[in-house]
């Protein structure tokens, strides 16, 4: 029953955000068997025959069909997608109360199938839901993984690799906080080559940068009504870490417990990711203003948690 050997991934929820982590799975062959679980069983089905005509060309084989959350028991990871988007307009925490209903029964639906795996969740309030789903869980935190900032320090190294010309695997830096308005650049140890990038910018322009990446999802709703691909290519690389046991850094929605002195909080920070999931915390050093802006983040998110939990 447990799980944790095989490589076997439950993906619940089959819209923009699954279906697309899907085909980056299957893109770079990351797992041996994908099941792909929605409320609209036929749209789950038409992915799985779309997805293995596609592994025709695939760089490996991969057993891909469509299920339920009985097949959560043997899994090693359930990725989670599934709920109400954010609309125009909306922000990521108007969200919150349409989809803890949403999480509070498959997660339930999920640990009664006997599923002893890592969770990883994407869908918004991720910070919010990744805590629910830790709380709903019982698992332990280490198996219990919001997307937390992955994507949104991947925008940032994004624009500092156009900033300056340079790959974006190159830049070494990080979005901490709350996966949406709450959250920080932290400017203080963002570099390349281990070069400082902070003095080459002037402070105009280190605020929008930062700007342009918090606001780069309103950007893309408002152009095509959902973003996808950067986030299933985070969540892809989050699957690999654990599969192939990497110990990697990535920045994902991890729990503290005391680290930046707060704790009872998912949050974005930089967290070492293997096969036992979220081994462990990096706590970056901050500045006075980073440290005062991430207070700010845990505390807007410790605000919605209360309205769910004391
Ligand atoms: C994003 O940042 C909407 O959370 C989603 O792209």
């Amino acid at each position: 029953m447990n799980s944790t050997k095989g490589t076997k991934v439950v993906l619940v929820g089959t819209g923009a955000v699954g279906s697309s982590y899907a085909y980056a799975l299957m893109n770079q062959g990351i797992c041996d068997e994908l099941v792909l679980v929605d409320l609209n069983q036929e749209k789950a089905k038409g992915d799985v025959m779309d997805l293995d005509h596609g592994l025709v060309y695939a760089p490996s084989a991969m057993n891909i069909k469509s299920g339920s959350y009985k097949d959560c028991s043997d899994a090693a990871i359930v990725v989670i997608c599934a709920g109400a988007a954010q609309k125009p307009g909306e922000t990521r925490l108007d969200l919150v109360k349409k989809n803890m209903n949403i999480f509070e029964a498959i997660v339930g639906s999920i640990m009664k199938a006997g599923f002893n795996g890592i969770f990883l969740v994407a869908t918004n309030p991720v910070d919010i839901l990744a805590y629910a789903t830790w709380k709903f869980s019982g698992l332990p935190k280490e198996k219990v993984i919001g997307s937390g900032t992955i994507l949104d320090s991947a925008r940032f190294r994004s624009l500092l690799g156009q900033e300056f010309n340079t790959a974006p695997t190159s830049i070494h830096a990080y979005i901490i906080g709350e996966h949406g308005d709450s959250q920080l650049p932290v400017w203080s140890s963002a570099n390349f080559s281990g070069l400082p990038i902070a003095p080459k910018l002037t402070e105009a322009r280190k605020k929008e940068i930062a700007v342009s990446v918090r606001d780069a999802a309103y950007q893309i709703i408002e152009s095509k009504g959902a973003t996808y691909y950067g986030i299933a290519m985070g969540l892809a690389r989050i699957t690999k870490a654990i599969l192939k046991n990497e110990n990697v850094v990535l920045p994902v929605g991890s729990l503290l417990e005391g680290e930046y002195g707060h704790s009872n909080v998912y949050i974005g920070t930089p967290t070492v990711i293997n096969r036992t999931g979220a081994k462990s915390i990096v706590e970056l050093t901050l500045n006075e203003s980073e440290t005062e802006q991430f207070a700010r983040s845990v505390h807007t998110l410790q605000d919605i948690q209360a309205q769910f939990w004391e």
